[in-house]
Order: C-alpha cells, then structure tokens, then sequence
C-alpha cells in the first residue's frame, strides 16, 4: 500500500576531493565521511554504481595556500575538481558526474563570488562561473549545477556551453538555495570555514520567503535549467513540495552537511536509530515530491536497501 518508494537510484553522493596520493581526511563535524585523493575515486565510483547509485557530486577542498581573492583556480582546466571529474568518467563512465559552478572553493575570503567593495558582485562573478563551467563540462562532468545564486547564471552559462558546442551538458540549478546555518560542516569540508567573512545574505535566500522561492525557479527554467535544487532539505519540505507541484519539473533536494550530522551526533551517542531516522527522512523528501536526493548518507542508504 506504500505510496512512495526509496530506491538507490533515488540517490547521490557527494564527494570531498583533496591534492595527493592515498589520502583519506575525515572531518571531523561530518562523522563517517572523508576527504579523499583522486586515486582513491575509481574504487569509490565503482562501489556506487555497483550499489546502484546513479551520480556523484564533486566538491574539491582546495589548501588555503591555492585559494585567492578572485578564486582563479576555478578556471583551470588541471585544476582538482576537473581531474577528479576525469577520473572518475575513466573509471565508471556510466555513472553521472555532477560538479558545482561556484568559487567558494577557490576564494580566500570563502564567499561564491567575487568581491567588489566588500560585497559579491553578480555580474563580474558570472563571467568568471561561465568559464568555470566549460573547463568543468571539457573534463568530462555531466552535469554543471550553479550553486552560487548569483541572478542570471542559468542563462549565461546556458549559452556559453551552448557556444562551444557542449549542449548535452545539463544543468541543475540551485534554484532555492537560503542562506541556511544547516551548511557549517561542509564549509569544514571544504576548508572555507576560517575564511569566510560576513555571511551569503545578500545572494542565498532568507528563511522566511516561499514566494520568492517560486520567483527564482521560475527565472531558473526560464534561462534553460534543466534540472532544480531545493537546499536545504528537511527544514524546507513545504518549498520542495511548492516547487514540484508548481513547475512538474525534475526536482532535486540536498540533505545537507548539518543535516546528516545533526542526526549522525545524535545516533553515536544512542539517542536516536540512524537506520530508521535516516529512511523516514529521506521518505519524507521522496513524499514531498524530490525526484532525486542529494544524501552523504547515499552509500550507507543504498546498501540498506540492497539488503
Ligand atoms: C557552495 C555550496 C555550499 C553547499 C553546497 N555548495 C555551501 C554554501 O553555500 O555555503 C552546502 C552543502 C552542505 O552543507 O552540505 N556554493
């Protein structure tokens, strides 16, 4: 009689990268989840496909020594995130490759743009996320996925792909993205959390709009997103559900890093049932209409339902 289902497909995983040969970081507010080497990828990305999980989510952590104001190594095409991308398409070219289009990585003050009197600048940043998009699409990712909020990226970078003869690249905008406090151990993950100054208040949406919500998907798909992301996930189930049955668009939604660890902590200490809080939760997404969910938990939820 169940009206909805989870399945490994339902699923994606997002991966930490990090410079060197057989390095495995954990983090420590992101318990169970660890920054790896690209060589340590292949097996990963075959593990995944093998538990039926249909993409990954590439996140580079770049050393603050290669991090600068204008985030310039977004754009290079040897950069991490791109090598990461080619060897995993190498290693299991079935399995989706979705990367961010953001600079927060790459910048030293940690925000997803470029500052211009202390403030993101939307214009200039997108010229910068165009470019990061075509090296990112070149070295193999499927899926290019802005997650920057600047107003007029889809579009842009839309074109740009479209210019260089990449159309099959799809894209999957972060299309309500608030400016959330659920975000702080992947800020860890990726090492920006020192860095960060101020907050992403004047891009990333405030926690009392769904109006507004609306407004930015429509902008969205109206510049030519193929695919959208309401983030984060369990505080904003009322957005996800408005969005899906709004637009009947493929809707995607982030479990994201304070998320899983609010109920990984409370697990390890025996408080709550990790197996069962984690699929309840999940369902809770699939109920609300998610046609996808982006999880840490995704090989762990996989393999309890290849059980
Ligand atoms: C950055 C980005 C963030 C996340 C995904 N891409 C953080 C932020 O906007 O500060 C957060 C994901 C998570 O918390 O798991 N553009």
């Amino acid at each position: 009689m169940a009206e909805n289902h989870l399945s490994p497909d339902d699923l994606i995983l997002p991966i930490f990268v990090i410079e060197g040969t057989g390095r495995r970081e954990p983090i420590d507010s992101l318990p169970g989840v660890e920054r790896r080497s690209i060589d340590l990828l292949p097996d990963l990305a075959r593990e995944a496909r093998a538990l039926g999980i249909p993409a990954l989510a590439v996140f580079p952590a770049i050393d603050a020594d290669r991090k600068s104001a204008d985030g310039a190594m977004a754009t290079d095409p040897d950069g991490l995130a791109c090598r990461a991308a080619r060897a995993l398409k190498d290693a299991a070219p079935e399995l989706g490759i979705i990367a961010d289009v953001a600079l927060d990585p790459y910048t030293s003050h940690g925000h997803d743009g470029l500052l211009v009197d202390g403030d993101v600048d939307n214009d200039s940043t997108i010229e910068v996320l165009k470019k990061q998009a075509l090296v990112l699409a070149r070295a193999g990712v499927d899926v290019v996925a802005p997650s920057d909020m600047m107003d007029g990226r889809v579009g842009a970078i839309r074109d740009a792909l479209d210019q260089e003869g990449l159309q099959q690249i799809a894209i999957m905008a972060y299309a309500a993205k608030y400016a959330s406090a659920f975000y702080g151990p992947f800020r860890d993950a990726v090492k920006s959390k020192g860095a960060l100054k101020g907050d992403k208040r004047t891009y990333q949406m405030d926690s009392a709009n769904t109006d507004e919500a609306i407004r930015e998907v429509a902008l969205d798909l109206a510049e030519g997103a193929d695919m959208l992301m309401v983030k984060p996930g369990t505080p904003y189930l009322d957005v996800l559900h408005r969005v899906k049955t709004t637009f009947n668009a493929p809707t995607f939604v982030y479990q994201v890093s304070g998320e899983y660890a609010a109920l990984k902590a409370a697990a390890d200490r025996g408080w709550l049932d990790w197996e069962a809080t984690l699929l309840e939760t999940l369902m809770g997404f699939k109920r609300a209409g998610a046609d996808g969910i982006l999880t840490y938990a995704a090989l762990d939820v996989a393999r309890l339902l290849n059980r």
